[in-house]
């Protein structure tokens, strides 16, 4: 296989803010009194807020008028942004930054692949506005994984197919969603268990070995 770029997804891949949609959502459930866990959860990894948001109200016995449910998704996108805005650079792990320089330095381009409509904040967050080649994102999107568009996005915005270009994702959805567009995958933690991908990982720095083989 050869390999040309990577795409990562963000949230629970680049950094940990997954941990801080869960407790954002667990906050507005609590509210409505709707129970909500991390099996709940899983299924809201790289899917849209407002996509999310339905999910969770799956458990609900109300209906929501769509006044409402923006009402919400917006609510859980303060309390969200709230943990966003104490982020620093010093929140980017050593690890992570370590495995971005070393794939450059192979010459790999390197792109985000991301349903978050906060994903430009959070690069700045964390101090990676210049680091990638390409940033695709839920802002530029009309469909979010399990649909292939924003990594053919990223993928088309690198010059690169999709068939030389690795997928990095910690959900199932994106897994799909590199599957779905022709791009081969891998899996970091849980979601490498539940389904096909090409590289079962437990770590980013495992991608390096990965690339080496795939240069
Ligand atoms: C994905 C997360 O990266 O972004 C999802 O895995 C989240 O859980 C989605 O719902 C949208 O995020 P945001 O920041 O636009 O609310
Ligand atoms: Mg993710």
């Amino acid at each position: 296989m050869l390999i040309e770029a990577v795409i990562f997804d963000l949230d629970g891949v680049i950094c940990h803010t997954d941990q801080f949609h869960y407790q954002a959502w667990k906050a507005v459930a609590g509210q409505l009194g709707i129970p909500f866990d991390e099996h709940i959860n899983a299924r809201l990894r790289g899917v849209s807020r407002m996509e999310s948001l339905e999910i969770i109200l799956e458990q609900s016995e109300k209906n929501y008028s769509q006044e409402e449910k923006e009402q919400l998704a917006g609510e859980k996108n303060r309390i969200y942004q709230s943990f966003l805005c104490k982020m620093t650079p010093t929140d980017l792990a050593p690890e992570v930054s370590r495995t971005l320089d070393v794939l450059r330095g192979m010459g790999l381009r390197l792109a985000i692949g991301s349903s978050s409509r906060n994903t430009a904040l959070i690069l700045h967050r964390l101090g990676l506005d210049e680091l990638f080649d390409a940033v695709a994102d839920g802002t530029q999107i009309k469909r979010s994984k399990p649909d292939p568009e924003v990594f053919l996005l990223a993928a088309s915005l690198l010059g690169v197919r999709p068939s030389r270009a690795l997928v990095v994702e910690d959900a199932a959805a994106g897994i799909q969603a590199a599957k779905a567009g022709g791009f081969p995958a891998a899996g970091i933690g849980g979601a490498a268990q539940i389904l096909d991908v090409d590289f079962s990982i437990e770590t980013i720095a495992e991608l390096v070995p990965i690339c080496i083989q795939g240069r």
